[in-house]
């Protein structure tokens, strides 16, 4: 905004602040006023406040003044004390009609200063991104104003209604891999929690080519279209029916796998693992997909619990933990084909060193709990083979040695570290 025309609209504003004020005579103590040396080296300061936070809390949800006196308080904060004060003194000699006037050309001048919208800046991203001689550059970063501005989920609901879906998931085949990563990231952003989103981006196909950029070498693309892929189906059963079909199952296995594979993707695929086997859980009614129970699958899940880092092993023993409940997966499976006896007892020990270090103990603490957890259901699934009772019977009786889902949302198994004998207890819900 220009100089001149910024120092317009604080004469406009005060006029017509003065006007209102005298018409229903109000006389506010910490009102606006200026008259000491003092009071307008205040003003001065505060003049640095209100440039970080007024002037951005004034702005209501179109983007422009929510009041006049936000205005107001923005206007004083960009301009000159000084001229202020000459300006009120100018501002007494105005007659009524003048009043009057002034505030009619206030109004024009609000609305025309007026700060643009998000839908409206979302549609100049996406006008932007539907040129096709728009630079590199440009195109980059009109994706990144759209990753910006889908975060609220009014705007990310409005994507579609302004065509913006359409254009971010044709970026999706873009020759440049860092606009395909953007375009996964805001598909990813704006579907986050959001079953709207997440519908009208499945049934424009986006998915099957996010699954295929997973599979990009460059990490970053392969990353940003996971979180996307994990975005669009979480909590939603035609997406993941989808995910399946795709054989997404086999992709995780894969990534889990690999152990030269980017760890933040192996990362994203265990956690997504862990989400659909909860879900899977959540949704008793349905059948359970046969690459649950699967041998090789499984093992390379328990596998990842010797895994040098910690995030990932942790992630692991969340999908452990839900696998381990599911009806169809075997407890002798676990056993003797995955080893995961082994393998948790192993990880105690990892854990039991770490702890020693001061740093990270917390979380070191926090691993080690669910880890006690998953032994603890893994032991009971495996007493349940062994007394002959399997899922299905247990299913029948009410409360059948545990309630697992009270088990699975609070875990209150308490494992004394600095004895070798573990100690259980569970709380009864009360
Ligand atoms: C406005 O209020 C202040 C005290 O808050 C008082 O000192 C001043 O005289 C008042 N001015 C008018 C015009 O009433
Ligand atoms: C498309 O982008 C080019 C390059 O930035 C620009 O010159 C041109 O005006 C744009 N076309 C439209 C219709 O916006």
């Amino acid at each position: 905004m220009g100089r001149v025309r910024s120092w317009m609209l604080v004469v406009m504003v005060m006029v017509m602040v003065m006007a209102v004020r005298a018409e229903r005579n109000i006389n506010r103590s910490g009102g606006v006023y200026w008259s000491t040396a003092e009071e307008e080296a205040l003003a001065q300061t505060q003049t640095k406040a209100r440039d970080d936070d007024t002037a951005v809390a004034d702005l209501d949800a179109d983007g422009g003044f929510s009041s006049l006196e936000g205005m107001l308080q923005w206007a004083i904060g960009h301009s000159d004390p000084v001229q202020l004060k000459e300006t009120a003194r100018d501002v007494e000699k105005l007659s009524p009609t003048d009043l009057s006037n002034r505030q009619v050309e206030i109004k024009q001048l609000m609305d025309e200063l007026k700060t643009p919208s998000d839908a409206q800046l979302m549609q100049v991203a996406i006008n932007d991104l539907s040129n096709s001689s728009l630079s590199l550059e440009d195109r980059h970063r009109a994706l990144e104003e759209l990753l910006i501005l889908v975060e609220p989920i009014d705007n990310a609901n409005d994507l579609n209604k302004l065509g913006g879906l359409v254009v971010v998931i044709r970026e999706l085949d873009h020759s440049d891999a860092d606009t395909r990563k953007m375009a996964a990231w805001v598909l990813g952003k704006a579907s986050q929690n959001n079953p709207i989103v997440q519908k009208q981006v499945l049934e424009l196909g986006a998915l099957s080519k996010l699954m295929k950029m997973v599979k990009s070498d460059f990490a970053e693309e392969a990353t940003k279209a996971l979180y996307a892929v994990s975005a669009l189906i979480r909590n939603n059963v035609a997406g993941q029916e989808l995910f399946y079909e795709e054989a997404g199952h086999l992709l995780l296995q894969n990534i889990m796998s690999e152990s030269i594979i980017d760890i933040r993707l192996r990362r994203k695929a265990v956690f997504l693992l862990g989400d659909l086997a909860e879900c899977q859980l959540e949704n008793k009614e349905k059948d359970e997909l046969p690459f649950f129970s699967s041998r090789i699958f499984l093992k390379s899940v328990v596998d990842l619990t010797s895994s040098a880092d910690l995030d990932l092993q942790e992630k692991a023993l969340v999908a452990l933990k839900n696998l381990l409940q599911l009806k169809t997966t075997e407890a002798l499976v676990f056993k003797d084909f995955c080893g995961l006896d082994g393998a948790l007892e192993r990880l105690r020990q990892q854990l039991q060193d770490l702890m020693v270090e001061e740093e990270h103990r917390d979380y070191v603490m926090d691993v080690e709990r669910l880890r006690s957890e998953v032994h603890q259901i893994f032991y009971r699934k495996l007493e349940k083979v062994a007394t002959g009772l399997s899922d299905l019977d247990c299913n029948m009786f009410t409360n059948c040695l545990f309630d697992w889902s009270y088990l699975n949302k609070h875990p209150v198994i308490l494992f004394d570290l600095d004895s070798s004998e573990r100690q259980v207890t569970r709380q009864v819900p009360t």
